[in-house]
């Protein structure tokens, strides 16, 4: 993160805490958040789209804490279950500041979502549009955003593209599905359609393909315009802003995003005779990413023929990654000095699969032995949040460092916790 230091004797500080203190003191592997960096990270966001919405992802890290934090930097919060929803309410997060997805969500959730009062519910089928206006108390008006597919393709790994035709999110533009979507929405009295949703798919580095999208969507704004005579006031582009993992790659530029997609928004509503309609974004990975480091203790050493293999105290459990996606990172030795020559190392885990592997290719200490600190950063997203506990493994805490201080915010778990819903015999 912005506020992690390092020193050529091996020091390491975040926040200016030093990460030996915090090995020491919480134990490892643990998850690092720079409260400070993260915070900020939301504020230059409101900074550089201060007309806009800006939602939070919570799929990418949510704790009560971080929720209290999105909630304090005024930001709204995209839930994606109900689990998400009570992380929200646990921590009296405004509800109308809640944005609620899913492709498949359970008549509980739909009914929880409604009962909570969540500002929006983005739809995603024909069906469930008739499903929630038939749950929404007598009285009341639902609003809710219609998820269409704009038909662009973009994103690192097939498996988070999301804005193509023939997957499972959204509806298309092309079979007249969205605009069946948006008949039958304006058609219920109990629903309020308050504009529609798009999602392209994650860590996308570029700003052109939310420059289309942007184009895509205003016009779906505008041919609603001529077909029902109304004027939608919002249009959510969705998350999917990309960071950089390893030294040198570059991430989406939030100043150049920001620019682009408001021209873009502003030109063609113009060029419609529309009105310019209010922006939502949905950034999950781009807040709460590069805020976060995992911490690892190293537990052997192995020297192979032409790479030594590091195995640490977490893996796959704690940061599934590069098994799903093929991800990289990078991964440094902290906490002592060390005069040895580098050489090219594998990070792995401690889970029975030879697939487990933390960090490729990376270039460590040749003298690295047990009982070394290694730190692998921008851990803040996707990883507290998909982490397992695969092989019993309890899932480790989240330290979090703000005005100098490490404090605990989720305990690790423990073989206790882990038994819990075990009922035995
Ligand atoms: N909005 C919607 C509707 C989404 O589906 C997502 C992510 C976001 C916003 C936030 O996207 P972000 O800004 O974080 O890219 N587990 C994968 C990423 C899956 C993203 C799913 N949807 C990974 O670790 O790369």
């Amino acid at each position: 993160s912005a506020g992690t230091r390092f020193t050529a004797d091996g020091g390491a500080t975040v926040g200016g805490v030093p990460l030996t203190d915090i090995a020491t003191r919480f134990g490892t592997p643990a998850y690092v958040i720079d409260e400070t960096d993260l915070r900020a990270r939301c504020r230059a966001y409101r900074a550089a789209l201060p007309d806009a919405e800006v939602v939070y992802a919570a799929k990418a890290f949510l704790c009560r804490a971080m929720a209290s934090w999105v909630r304090e930097e005024g930001l709204g919060l995209d839930v994606a279950s109900g689990g998400e929803l009570a992380v929200a309410a646990s921590v009296g997060f405004p509800a109308e500041r809640i944005v609620f997805h899913g492709n498949a969500k359970t008549p509980r959730e739909l009914a929880a979502a409604v009962e909570a009062g969540v500002g929006r519910i983005v739809v995603d089928t024909l069906a469930e549009i008739n499903h929630l206006a038939a749950i929404v108390p007598f009285g009341r008006r639902q609003k809710v955003l219609i998820r269409v597919i704009p038909d662009i393709d973009a994103g690192a790994h097939r498996a988070i593209r999301t804005g193509g035709e023939d997957q499972k999110f959204g509806m298309s533009i092309a079979s007249g599905a969205a605009a069946e979507a948006v008949a039958r929405t304006l058609g219920q009295s109990s629903l309020e359609l308050a504009g529609l949703h798009c999602h392209l798919g994650s860590q996308i580095v570029t700003p052109e393909p939310f420059e289309r999208a942007a184009r895509v969507m205003v016009e779906q704004l505008a041919q609603i315009r001529d077909t029902h005579g109304v004027t939608l006031p919002e249009l959510d582009l969705g998350g999917g802003h990309g960071i950089p993992y390893l030294d040198g790659e570059r991430g989406l530029d939030l100043e150049s995003y920001a620019r682009r997609v408001d021209d873009a928004v502003r030109a063609q509503a113009a060029w419609l005779g529309l009105p310019v309609p209010r922006l939502i974004i949905e950034p999950g990975r781009a807040v709460s990413g590069p805020a976060g480091l995992t911490l690892y203790r190293v537990i052997t050493v192995k020297r192979g023929l032409s790479r030594i293999f590091v195995a640490v105290d977490g893996g796959m459990s704690d940061n599934p990654r590069p098994c799903l996606y093929g991800a990289r990172y990078t991964a440094r030795m902290i906490g002592r000095r060390s005069g040895a020559a580098t050489r090219a190392a594998t990070v792995v885990g401690h889970h029975c699969e030879a697939g487990d592997t933390l960090a490729e290719d990376v270039e460590l200490p040749a003298d690295i032995r047990p009982g070394d600190l290694i730190a692998v950063a921008a851990t803040g997203a996707y990883h507290h949040s998909m982490a397992s506990t695969y092989n019993m493994t309890g899932r480790p805490p989240v330290v979090a460092v703000a005005s100098g201080r490490a404090r605990l915010v989720v305990r690790r778990e423990e073989p206790a916790d882990l038994m819990l819903r075990d009922v035995g015999l």
